[in-house]
């Protein structure tokens, strides 16, 4: 070989080199891949986890602007939505904001049932309802732990699932009471079974889950396992899958209280334990669920649905 052709070889490998370069590092490149790499190879974790919008079983994680409202409307047309949720006691007193909220907010244009149980029939104030829109208060007796009348909504859910629901809803969502919403919360959320990625671990890495760690438990996830931890205070998913849901957790709950155990979570232990072998077909980012208390809200550009602070001793006894 003449040193001409030594010249010429590796002119030629620069070149591909520098066309390699270029590709991968300007906008004619892979821009979202190469954001994506500079990013998780950073210290900035928070980033890495913001830019996560499918869990490694595909499934996708709504943020806002990954999807198409117009389109999601279309494909859920009809379709008839249940939002249920538990204001025994004190907690009667944050119905009237929850529904004043979700009139403004949740499922706009939808025909929406509120399944409202409470110990306190007459002292549901009443709500204005747009069309489409009604309200059933049902009766439930009033445990005396709040542990015991957060998780009886498992049991509530169970029965009502089987019994009225399969005739009267298609989709039903489950929500804590002590939360308003705040922004849209639509189409977006709907799928078979869909849960909500806590607020307080959206950063953390697994070790850190509040999973329930005693093996005696029903709840019990060992470590090493579960994906996200997931927050009690909103998900949702087909009647059948919610029917499905409930009971798992509810018969959780009474093992437990056979051995005289309670989950250290309660009836989110048991969710985050189903949810582990039941993977949600969607998963909620924690724009669903924020409370302002908690760090890091700059990643979550909307705050659809939030936590109302309380005293815990007043409001709980
Ligand atoms: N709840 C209720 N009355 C009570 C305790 C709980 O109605 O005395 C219901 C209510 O819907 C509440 C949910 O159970 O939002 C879960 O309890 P809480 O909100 O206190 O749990 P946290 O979100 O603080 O963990
Ligand atoms: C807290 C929340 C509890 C429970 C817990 C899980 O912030 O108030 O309801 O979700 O996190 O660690
Ligand atoms: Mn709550």
């Amino acid at each position: 070989m003449t040193s001409k052709h030594w010249v010429l070889g590796c002119l030629i490998v620069l070149l591909l080199f520098l066309l390699v370069f270029f590709i991968q590092n300007t906008q004619f490149g892979f821009q979202e891949k190469h954001c994506q790499r500079k990013l998780l190879d950073g210290k900035d974790k928070s980033r890495k986890a913001a830019l996560q919008i499918l869990t490694p079983w595909l499934a996708p994680i709504i943020w806002d602007g990954t999807y198409d409202l117009w389109i999601l409307n279309n494909q859920f047309k009809g379709k008839r939505i249940g939002l249920f949720v538990f204001a025994v006691k004190r907690y009667i007193g944050f119905l009237l904001p929850f529904l004043e909220s979700a009139e403004h907010y949740f499922m706009v244009g939808y025909n929406v049932t509120y399944y409202v149980f409470t110990d306190n029939i007459s002292a549901v104030q009443k709500v204005r309802l747009s069309n489409g829109r009604i309200l059933k208060v049902l009766k439930v007796e009033a445990d005396k732990r709040w542990q015991d009348i957060s998780m009886k909504r498992m049991q509530i859910l169970v029965n009502l699932t089987h019994d009225r629901l399969p005739k009267e809803v298609d989709y039903l969502v489950c929500a804590d009471v002590d939360m308003v919403f705040n922004d849209h919360v639509g189409a977006e959320i709907l799928g078979d079974l869909v849960a909500t990625i806590h607020p307080g671990y959206f950063l953390a890495e697994p070790r850190q889950f509040t999973y329930e760690r005693n093996p005696a438990s029903a709840a019990y996830i060992p470590y090493g396992e579960g994906d996200f931890y997931y927050m009690a205070a909103f998900y949702g998913g087909t009647v059948e899958e919610i029917n499905k849901l409930s009971t798992f957790c509810h018969n959780g709950i009474v093992a437990d209280k056979k051995k005289n155990i309670e989950a250290v979570w309660q009836e989110e232990s048991h969710l985050n334990k189903y949810l582990v072998y039941n993977k949600p077909t969607k998963v909620l980012s924690p724009e669903y669920i924020w409370d302002t208390n908690l760090p890091n809200g700059d990643l979550v550009k909307k705050k659809r649905f939030l936590a109302v602070h309380k005293n815990h001793k007043e409001i709980r006894n």
